[in-house]
This record gives C-alpha cells, structure tokens and sequence, in this order.
C-alpha cells in the first residue's frame, strides 16, 4: 500500500513481541514512518525486556512513556507450539494479552492492534471468502485463544479501541517455523533439494509480511475505525502444487517432490474476504505471490 499522501503526526507506539518475525518488522516500519517506537519482549535486543503477563510493569512503561497505540505481537505462536507447551500458552496468549488490554485501557493508550489469526474461523465451512462476520468455531487451541482474547477485548470497550488483525499465513524472509513454502524458499536459496512434502492441494491464503505490516501500520496510523476486526490476507486461494512451481520458475536448480492431497491434521479453509480493510483504509497487497516468493528468496 502506498503510504498516505498526508503526513501523519508521530505516534508513541508500543510493540509487544517487537523482537519477534511480525514485530521487528512493524517496529522497523514505524520507526520508518516517524513515530516514537517502544519494542517489548522477552527477548533481549533494542527495546525493553518486559513480560506481557506483567500488568503492573507494562502499565508503567505505557504511563511513562505516553504511549497512544498499542501493537500486539507476543504469543506463544502456532497451533503445535501450543498445543505441545498448552499451559503456559494460555498463561501468555490469553492472560499475557488480557494485562496488555488492562495496561493500556488505564493509561494513555487509546487503541490496540492486536494480532489475531485467521484460525478462529476453524475450518471456514464451505463459503467461497470468508467475510469478518462468518461464524467462527476454532479447532484448535491456538485459535481458541485468538478468539478468547478478541471477545475478552470487549470488556474494556469503553475506554479503549480495539482491533483484531485476522492475518491468514504470513511468509517472508526470516519467518521462524517449519511451515510451507518457507523451508523451501530456504533450501532453493541455499541450493539444496527439499524433503518430499505432502499437500500439494492444500490451498493457501499467503501474504507477504512486507503487506502485512503495511495493513497493521495502517490500523496504527487511522484517525479512527469503524470495526474491532480485519481480515488480512492476500484474499486469493493457492494450491501449494502452484506455489513450489512458482518458486521452481525462480530458482531452477531447486527440486521437492510432492505428493497429492492435503496437509494432514491442517484445516483448509476458504481464502479471507479482505473488503473491509481495503474499503475502510484502502489497503491492498501491493506484492503478487511471484514478486513476494522472489523477494524472501532473495534476502528481503
Ligand atoms: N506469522 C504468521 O503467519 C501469523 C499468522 C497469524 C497470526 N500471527 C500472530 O502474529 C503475532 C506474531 O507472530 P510472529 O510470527 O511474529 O511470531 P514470533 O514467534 O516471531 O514472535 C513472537 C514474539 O513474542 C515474544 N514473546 C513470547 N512470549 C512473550 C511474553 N510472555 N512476553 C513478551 N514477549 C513474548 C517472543 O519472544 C517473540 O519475539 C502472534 O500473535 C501470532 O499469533 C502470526
């Protein structure tokens, strides 16, 4: 997306998981943008050291600070990374994200962008796109606190706005778990052939993580929003037969076998139905699936 003609007067933003794949990456473009940047994680690095689960720390931070939007990214992210650690998932993912809504509805913070996932719409039913207001059923854990905290979020819709980021699957370079086309993208780019995957019609809604991060800055950046959620994805299915071809066009030498079918144990579900983001912010992915897999094999 083209980012608005008219400037926008800097924010003091705070990025929870800021040293995380989809954190760093927002950080990184705020901080582009002009806004006053605070990144917090567990991880050390640039930024403070902070746990989301604590309130009373973060509510510090936040006063201090003066900080207005508040940008949601630590997790305990993915449905085997949480089904296999599911207690203190829930601790993070639910109560770590119920503190950062308590630290910002009583302190300076008027807005909260939070990722949420496209898993709380469970396996989508039979729709062509899924619009914000399809019925949503998770299936799994990781999805289930998604939408816990989504609905959690309305308790403190009084002094605080909220929006949910429904993201489908993100990709780009760096992006930290085995999941397609990622460890692909990897092996063509360090000239290695990939283990045979299934799934090669599992259809897919990817976005590139440089679009992603324009769609949640955008969130940041609005005067005001008419909605608590947003689908963002590319709002296109793709078969991953389609994506390891694009990515052989790419890079030749590169060799996968795949076998037919879908993934195991992965719901399929329609693509996102992305009208709302693209009508109230006039976001759109400005990458097409070829131009973001060349980009990530080619180190951005
Ligand atoms: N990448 C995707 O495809 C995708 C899709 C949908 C939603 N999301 C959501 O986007 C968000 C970011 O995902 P990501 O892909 O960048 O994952 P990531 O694992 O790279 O980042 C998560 C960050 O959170 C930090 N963190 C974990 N527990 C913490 C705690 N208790 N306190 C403070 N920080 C903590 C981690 O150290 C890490 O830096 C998550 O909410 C995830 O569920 C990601």
């Amino acid at each position: 997306m083209k980012p608005p003609a008219r400037a926008v007067a800097p924010l003091t933003v705070a990025v929870t998981g800021g040293r995380g794949f989809l954190g760093a990456a927002v950080v990184d473009r705020l901080l582009a943008r002009g806004h006053v940047v605070l990144a917090l994680d567990v991880v050390p690095g640039d930024g403070l050291v902070v746990d989301v689960r604590d309130e009373p720390e973060l509510r510090r931070i936040f006063a201090a600070e003066g900080v207005r939007r508040v940008v949601h990214a630590a997790a305990v992210v993915g449905v085997p990374a949480v089904r296999e650690h599911l207690s203190d998932a829930t601790d993070i993912n639910v109560l770590g994200s119920l503190a950062v809504l308590g630290a910002s509805a009583s302190t300076s913070v008027d807005r909260v962008v939070d990722l949420s996932s496209e898993e709380i719409y469970g396996d989508g039913g039979s729709a062509a796109l899924l619009p914000e207001d399809t019925f949503t059923r998770p299936l799994t854990a990781y999805g289930v606190h998604k939408l816990a905290v989504e609905l959690l979020a309305r308790e403190f819709a009084e002094t605080l706005s909220y929006a949910a980021t429904r993201l489908s699957w993100v990709y780009g370079r760096g992006f930290p778990r085995a999941r397609p086309p990622q460890s692909w993208l990897d092996d063509a780019r360090e000239g290695r052939p990939s283990a045979p995957a299934a799934g090669a019609d599992h259809v897919v809604d990817l976005i590139h993580v440089d679009d992603a991060v324009s769609a949640l800055v955008a969130l940041v950046e609005a005067p005001r929003l008419e909605h608590s959620a947003y689908n963002v994805g590319s709002g296109d299915g793709v078969r991953l037969a389609e994506v390891a071809d694009l990515i052989r066009s790419l890079s030749p030498g590169w060799a996968m076998q795949q076998a037919p079918g879908r993934l195991p144990g992965v719901p399929m579900r329609p693509p996102l139905d992305t009208t709302r983001i693209r009508e109230e912010l006039g976001w759109i992915p400005d990458l097409s699936l070829e131009e973001g897999l060349r980009r990530t094999l080619h180190g951005r």
